[in-house]
């Protein structure tokens, strides 16, 4: 199943009458944040919106990494009946843009001066043909390792800097009782640990083999070795963990049921909003060999194109979205870090100002990629393929040199 809207099925629906379901004073908003720290984030643009007299009609739609939004946004612009605004991912905002189905942002982003303080990357997905179609809202980091500090303090561990360590330690976590690495069980669950591990191997590798679609660098012994690795990964999970959402893994986490999980850094929403401090009770560290590299994926917040009635609170949400004062609050509540670089970095925790500072760096070293299981690597078609392949070795007993034969093939026959 692809995860957006295939170009076959946009060249259909670009013939389909929209027409506006919102009040000219009121945004509909369609997302996928509802976990607790998810909620609690998306509440700040609510209020945000709501004091500048734009109201807020919720179309939350459950599913981490937004698969099942996405497929009930399609649904909805079938019936000709789009929400005013939608979360999406980097590739998606593409895919409708190239379809035309957004509405065009650049008057908001020429008043406010988006050009200035989005990084280009961030740039690159927001824009379609020069022109703003979305509002970048953070910056998350896919490729983290997420940790017990009670349960780290006693068995005298430290974070993991080496897969050697990492493996140590989990050894140590499960010797102790408990589950050394808590998973999810969803594609796009795998696809985030696997992606980690590719980076890991090396950042070259990962731009050949996920960002280039490179056919040599898919049959690599890299690639053997990042299924190795992977591997030996799932042997930590609890026999439970199919089908497990991602906030429930965190959870165990944080509860001291698991030791470790590798989830992006929206995790860490659920830390705050469970009252605690990351890198005080969780402990943050990049996916051992990761330091220097830094994977991203961006929640942009597009505008159909509905009509003039409904401009008004569009312009109203776009500019609320990308105020330094929200990018603040919403990322110190997400887990991410602000799309604009003029924020300051004072009130963020530890986990945060690394990845603000690593942002810099990797941007400078040429190892700042988009993450492939969250839309920023390959278009949904592509993406697809190499998923079900993560997948299908994550629940069967295929060998890492077959997946990676099987990579070559699936990925082939999507480009
Ligand atoms: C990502 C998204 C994040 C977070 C996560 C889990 O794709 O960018 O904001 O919500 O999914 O739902």
């Amino acid at each position: 199943m692809t995860k957006y809207l295939t170009r076959g099925v946009g060249a259909l629906l670009s013939m389909t009458a929209l027409s506006a379901p919102a009040l000219a004073d009121e945004v509909e908003v369609m997302h996928w944040w509802t976990s607790g720290g998810e909620a609690a984030a998306i509440a700040v643009l609510q209020e945000d919106l709501q004091a500048r007299g734009t109201g807020w009609v919720d179309m939350a739609i459950a599913g981490g990494g937004g698969d099942a939004a996405m497929t009930a946004l399609r649904a909805r612009v079938v019936a000709g009946n789009p929400p005013t605004a939608a979360q999406m991912l980097g590739m998606t905002v593409r895919d409708w843009a190239d379809e035309g189905f957004l509405g065009n942002l650049n008057a908001v982003a020429e008043a406010e001066g988006w050009n200035d303080v989005v990084p280009p990357a961030v740039q690159a997905f927001g824009t379609h043909d020069g022109e703003w179609v979305a509002a970048p809202v953070n910056i998350h980091r896919p490729h983290w390792v997420w940790a017990n500090a009670g349960i780290f303090e006693e068995l005298g561990l430290s974070m993991p800097t080496t897969w050697d360590e990492f493996f140590a330690a989990a050894d140590a976590i499960e010797a102790a009782g408990h589950v050394g690495v808590a998973m999810g069980g969803q594609a796009w669950q795998e696809a985030t640990i696997w992606e980690a591990i590719v980076l890991s191997v090396s950042p070259a590798l990962y731009e050949a083999a996920i960002i280039n679609a490179d056919m040599d660098a898919l049959g690599s012994e890299g690639i053997v070795e990042s299924f190795e690795i992977f591997r030996r990964v799932l042997g930590y999970a609890d026999p439970g963990y199919a089908g497990r959402d991602w906030n429930l893994a965190t959870a165990m986490v944080i509860n001291g049921e698991a030791g470790m999980q590798i989830m992006g850094d929206w995790a860490k929403g659920e830390v705050i909003n469970a009252g605690l401090t990351p890198g005080e009770q969780v402990l943050c560290a990049v996916v051992p060999g990761t330091d220097g590299a830094f994977l991203f994926n961006t929640d942009f917040f597009a505008m159909f194109d509905v009509g003039e009635d409904a401009q008004a609170a569009q312009r109203n949400m776009a500019s609320a979205a990308m105020s330094v004062s929200f990018q603040e609050t919403f990322n110190l509540a997400k887990g991410s870090i602000p799309a604009r670089t003029d924020v300051p970095s004072a009130n963020f925790d530890v986990c945060g100002q690394t990845s603000m500072a690593d942002l810099v760096e990797a941007t400078e070293a040429g190892t700042l990629f988009g993450s492939l299981a969250h839309g920023h690597g390959q278009p949904a078609s592509v993406q697809a393929a190499y998923l079900d392949v993560v997948t299908q070795f994550a629940n069967s007993d295929m060998t890492p040199e077959a997946a990676a034969e099987a990579l070559v093939a699936s990925v082939g026959g999507a480009l």
